[in-house]
């Protein structure tokens, strides 16, 4: 991926493991050398076990590279990049000066780190928030690049949206331009020997401040010489102009696009509808005291995702592992809702459930109660903290249902878990638009080309 490049390259591999992605770079530049007379290659690694292969694999890089006309040397650290950088990059008395990069390479390890996680301390001394230990290698790496530097990395896909990523992709953006996206359609060949499910993506990105007019996207099915499909998108398709949020839109299938394609018409944000997305105030660990089994006097019901069924809520569920209710006091009514008509839906879906964003309507004419509890693992779209009017709820129960949103989502999104934040950056129908639509359907169990259908017919009906 990487585009023209000095004939002198300072090359940072951080992460190296045994050598393959710097082994890998050399191979190709040795077979397509262009004018490449020199490669100083800086690799980190902790692991002690992996730095005598790493010698090696750096020697066997040394002569093919002599052969091809290219003096290679390299300098291998054994030790934590991130502290070592960090400490560089703040600077201080006795710290060395931060070393320049022309080209970084990377596969760097990922896993969430805690608030207090040491990573987590040091990078937030420069000014670097960040969750998850992929960005925690990629943002040190972007201050390190030279002007015009060129970064390539595999991560997962889960930086591109999210909030937990959304201070990342704010330094990420501002002052790398993103040249290339690749993203692999199944999640398992990849990773499948480690058995890691995970989507991820190769990027490529160069340091300048403005980002590009375009943006290649390509995807593959990421098994060994699988086809590699690559489109030309403008900029603003994959980041929008005026997305707070910083959200990477990766259009790689025909489906996205179709979906975008059937929703180019809305413009309407949540708050313009009068409605609020929030999460589920019950979280239950913390009231566990409070749960109770089977709804009795003085409880309010709990919905967990456990009670969706189809489009409406089956509650109680005593043959469930979950709790049905919850205990209506002064210590748990700060956590519960009023009665009236929420849609709900679910926070996690599990791989096998075909769409990502399933939507439910909790009908108080079901459920007799005052007060309901609705448990974390669900958001719900209420109107300041009140129930909806039934045709808007049924209107947005079909439109989140859809395929055309669906689709929509995964554009951004490459995991099963569906943010407030993610549904709250979507465009909707008007508020009339969903009201027609939910006058528009004859009951809540309709199939999904019946859901289709009745939402393709009253968008198109705008054009
Ligand atoms: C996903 S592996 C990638 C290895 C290699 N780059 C490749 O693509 O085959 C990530 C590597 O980063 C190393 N690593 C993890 N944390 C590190 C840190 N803080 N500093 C340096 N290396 C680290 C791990 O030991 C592991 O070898």
């Amino acid at each position: 991926m990487f585009g023209a490049l000095p004939n002198t390259v300072r090359l940072l591999d951080a992460g190296a493991g045994v050598g393959a992605l710097t082994t890998a770079f050399l191979a190709r530049r040795c077979t397509e050398n262009v004018g490449l007379r020199l490669v100083h290659a800086t690799l980190f690694e902790v692991d002690p076990l992996l730095i005598d292969p790493l010698s090696t694999a750096m020697n066997e890089c040394t002569s093919r590279c002599g052969k091809a006309g290219i003096q290679f040397t390299c300098e291998i650290h054994h030790g934590d990049f991130i502290q070592e950088m960090s400490a560089r990059l703040a600077g201080g008395f006795f710290a060395d000066e931060p070393p320049t990069f022309d080209a970084a390479i990377i596969n760097p390890p990922y896993r969430k780190i805690g608030a207090s996680a040491k990573e987590r301390r040091v990078l937030s001394s420069l000014g670097i928030e960040t969750s998850n230990l992929h960005t925690a290698f990629v943002s040190p790496i972007r201050r390190l690049l030279a002007p015009s530097g060129q970064m390539v990395g595999i991560t997962p896909r889960s930086f591109c949206n999210g909030p937990y990523f959304r201070a990342f992709r704010e330094d990420f953006l501002s002052d790398l331009q993103l040249r290339r996206l690749h993203v692999f359609e199944s999640r398992h060949a990849a990773f499948r020997a480690d058995s890691v499910l995970q989507e991820n993506v190769i990027f490529h990105a160069v340091k300048g401040k403005t980002q590009p007019r375009n943006i290649d996207i390509s995807s593959s099915s990421g098994e060994p010489d699988g086809v590699i499909r690559q489109r030309t998108f403008p900029f603003s398709e994959v980041v929008h102009p005026h997305d707070t949020e910083r959200f990477i839109h990766i259009p790689s299938a025909q489906s996205h696009e179709d979906a975008k394609q059937a929703l180019r018409g809305l413009s309407a944000a949540l708050t313009s509808l009068g409605l609020t997305i929030s999460t589920g105030r019950v979280v239950d660990f913390r009231l566990k005291p409070a749960l109770r089994k089977e709804p009795g006097p003085g409880t309010a019901p709990l919905i967990y995702p456990c009670h969706f069924n189809g489009g409406t809520i089956h509650w109680p569920k005593l043959d469930a592992r979950k709790p049905n209710a919850i205990l209506d006091n002064s210590d748990t009514r700060p956590s519960l809702v009023p009665a009236g008509i929420y849609l709900l839906t679910k926070r996690f879906t599990s791989k096998e459930e075909k769409r990502r964003i399933v939507a439910c309507l909790y009908d108080p004419s079901e459920v007799d109660a005052p007060w309901i509890g609705f448990e974390n693992h669900l958001n719900y779209f209420h109107a300041s903290g009140q129930g909806l009017g039934r045709e808007l709820a049924k209107g947005l129960f079909a439109f989140l249902n859809s395929t055309a949103v669906d689709q929509y989502f995964r554009r951004f999104s490459g995991h099963t878990q569906v943010n407030a934040t993610d549904l709250r950056t979507l465009a909707y129908p008007s508020r009339g638009e969903l009201e027609a639509i939910g006058e528009d359907m004859k009951s809540l169990d309709l199939s999904q080309d019946e859901i289709d259908e009745l939402i393709l017919r009253h968008l198109n009906a705008n054009d």
